[in-house]
């Protein structure tokens, strides 16, 4: 096998690119039919007009080592996510490698410097949080290792610490569940926030794309915001609390579907019905998200797709041969409620 990272160190010339063409949006459809849809494959649209440059090396994936560096595994997003990354991974490079950080940031650099020392070519990172890798992405600059983010953002520069992010639009996502929201609520209600890991990209933008639409409404009130870590577990026993002291509550916004599944538990313990006196909606797509769609208890959940295996093994590829890539991939989603659940059940994870 090649040792593509010492061809980088001497070729590659990561350069930004400023496209004449300022926003380039790739097959966006978010009305699919289940038929319609592929699930192996990401949908994406690119708006951005910065890309990074390297020299073509010549090289295919299967001639290279590709490390991912997951931050925990511990539900079913993240399973998908791992999953997917796996088995493209082990389809198309020469040598996949993958750690699992168990919740831990400093775990995670940890990981990243051994996957270097392993003699990886292509790192692709899922970051836990968005401040706290700078050591990883300093030791795979040195080590001429190109660095592909999904999923979520970390602090640095692209084209210089990292080449791109792939992942949704996060902001967007907290719009979409507030729009739900205000259609479903109307314009005036009490609303507990069900926050995701605290420093993490998804949880600071959801909270901010939520914000975006129901400050425009004055008789709607975040009455509480508290981190459930993005777990059931948490996101249960948070709910219990914030019961106890806002029992006229209306609705739930959870950053993801575990945590609004723990609400939903929690909401059902302290004998309210949710989806009739508590509105519950959230954010992925999760397998028992659509069936608690289906049974009544949310009302509805933003997609983020974590699919990230053929996205992310093509992306690499094209940076292997030189193309201009887009400093920032973002991933299409699609909205799911009453009316579509039972449709896309059966492919959901
Ligand atoms: O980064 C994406 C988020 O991380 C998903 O919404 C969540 O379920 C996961 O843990």
């Amino acid at each position: 096998m090649l040792r593509a990272s010492r061809l980088f160190s001497v070729l590659v010339i990561v350069a930004l690119v400023m496209s004449l063409v300022p926003m380039l949006a790739l097959a966006q459809d978010p009305t699919e039919t289940p038929e319609e849809r592929d699930y192996t494959q990401q949908k994406t649209k690119i708006m951005t007009s910065a890309f990074c440059q390297a020299q073509p090396t010549g090289l295919k994936l299967e001639d290279i080592t590709v490390g991912f560096s997951q931050m925990e595994n511990n539900n079913p997003w993240r399973i998908g996510e791992t999953e997917s990354m796996k088995a493209e991974g082990e389809a198309q490079a020469g040598r996949y490698i993958a750690t699992d950080a168990q919740t831990q940031t400093a775990k995670q650099v940890s990981d990243i410097e051994d996957m270097i020392a392993q003699g990886i070519d292509v790192l692709v990172v899922a970051p836990r949080e968005y401040e706290g890798l700078t050591p990883a992405l300093e030791a795979a600059k040195e080590a001429g290792v190109p660095v592909f983010l999904v999923d979520r953002e970390a602090k640095g520069t692209p084209c210089e610490d990292f080449i791109t992010f792939m992942g949704s639009n996060f902001i967007e996502e907290g719009e979409r569940a507030a729009m739900w929201l205000v259609e479903t609520m109307g314009d005036e209600g009490k609303v507990i926030e069900l926050y995701g890991t605290i420093g993490s990209s998804p949880a600071m933008d959801r909270a901010t794309g939520f914000r975006n639409i129901v400050d425009n409404y004055p008789g709607i009130e975040i009455v509480a915001s508290q981190s459930g870590d993005f777990t059931r577990a948490l996101g249960q026993q948070v709910m219990e609390q914030l019961l106890q002291a806002n029992p006229d509550v209306d609705a739930v916004y959870a950053h993801n579907d575990e945590m609004a599944l723990g609400a939903i538990q929690a909401l059902k313990d302290a004998g309210k019905t949710p989806g009739e006196d508590v509105l519950v909606v959230s954010i992925d797509g999760t397998h028992d998200a659509l069936q608690a769609i289906i049974d009544g208890d949310l009302g509805a959940t933003v997609e983020c797709n974590p699919r990230f295996g053929p996205l992310a093994m093509e992306t690499i590829q094209k940076f292997l041969d030189g193309e201009p890539i887009p400093t920032k991939i973002t991933v299409e989603d699609m909205f799911f409620d009453s009316s579509n659940a039972a449709d896309f059940i059966e492919f959901a994870y």
